[in-house]
């Protein structure tokens, strides 16, 4: 791309970048970056959007279900830092003619990770053993008080297999976790080495002692770890998220973990996060996380990188690699 000069596109960024993803937006486009990272609200998107032709935004920034409906028309791209897309209409956006792309692929072994961190601290008690460190309690411990659970040998259901359902599925598996699997179709077998696909979510329920949602937030998945879909699982189940928040009933969860029907659940996403449901606090058989699944200095610049280069891809003429608002 030509040096800065007044046919160069104008890109808002919202949060802070990798630094390195900074010099480089600033280097290809007018970018408008944000140093401080203070959080825009939608109307100081909407209202900065005047002034630029793309938006590079998060899953982090609150927009609303009228954002792009009011969007300038200015604005012919957005690249979201994030794989997931959920806070993004892109029916509208295709109505209003504006291209959506997101990050997927370089940010799955991250998020795996943290798959199985919430698998493994579930299950060992790394929150409530934590906590018993920092507040001086260690001499509590008894040969049969407290205990965590079992990994190895038990049975996880992953509901979703994609891209990071397969990554968890892989790691599961050198723990030695049998896996089942709900998606829409089955993954060739290549992939999910003796995973044993269910087509019915409700029929993986019962062979889940670990259920681990690693699907999109789409109408159809909200709200469908419910309270009959938790009835299904096993007595002293463990349930993890990686996804997102709004796919759990946290009334059903909550009631669950506080009966001790399921053993534990480990949580790094949450419906209206960063404002979490308060009764998680008080529950002791839950390891919590502040939704760091891509949150390595690595993989946020390989998503920044990647939200560059799509806009790059679009401003050139092309189609960028990650459209979403494609036919
Ligand atoms: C994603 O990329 O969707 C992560 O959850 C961060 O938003």
């Amino acid at each position: 791309m030509a040096a800065a000069g007044p046919d160069t596109p104008r890109i808002l960024v919202t949060r802070k970048m990798m630094p390195d993803a900074e010099r480089r937006i600033a280097s290809l486009f007018r970018a408008t970056l944000n140093p401080d990272d203070r959080a825009m609200t939608p109307a100081e998107i909407l209202d900065q959007a005047r002034y630029h032709d793309g938006i590079l935004l998060t899953s982090f920034d609150k927009l609303g279900p009228d954002f792009i409906p009011s969007l300038p028309d200015s604005i012919r791209i957005i690249a979201t830092h994030s794989v997931g897309y959920d806070h993004l209409s892109i029916p509208q956006a295709k109505a209003k003619g504006i291209a959506v792309t997101n990050t997927p692929g370089v940010l799955t072994d991250a998020t795996a990770d943290i798959a199985l961190l919430l698998i493994l601290g579930a299950a060992r008690g790394a929150s409530w053993g934590d906590r018993m460190v920092r507040e001086n309690r260690w001499g509590e411990t008894t040969l049969v008080s407290p205990l965590g659970h079992d990994v190895s040998g038990k049975r996880l259901g992953i509901l979703g297999m994609g891209r990071i359902g397969q990554a968890v599925a892989r790691r599961a598996a050198a723990f030695g976790m049998e896996i089942h699997y709900h998606s829409r179709k089955p993954v060739d077998g290549g992939l999910a080495p003796g995973a044993r696909y269910h087509a019915r979510f409700e029929d993986m329920l019962p062979h889940s002692d670990f259920l681990s949602i690693n699907c999109a937030s789409t109408p159809e998945t909200r709200g469908m770890v419910n309270a009959t879909a938790l009835a299904l699982l096993p007595e002293g189940a463990i349930v993890v998220n990686t996804a997102r928040g709004d796919i759990v009933d946290d009334d059903a969860l909550i009631g669950a973990l506080a009966s001790g029907r399921l053993a534990a659940a480990g949580l790094d996403v949450f419906k209206g996060e960063p404002k979490i449901d308060p009764r998680y606090r008080g529950l002791d058989n839950v390891f919590l996380l502040p939704h760091i699944g891509s949150a390595t200095p690595g993989t946020r610049s390989a998503m920044a990188h990647k939200c560059i280069d799509n806009l790059a891809q679009f401003f050139r003429g092309e189609r960028p690699a990650d459209l979403l608002t494609g036919d």
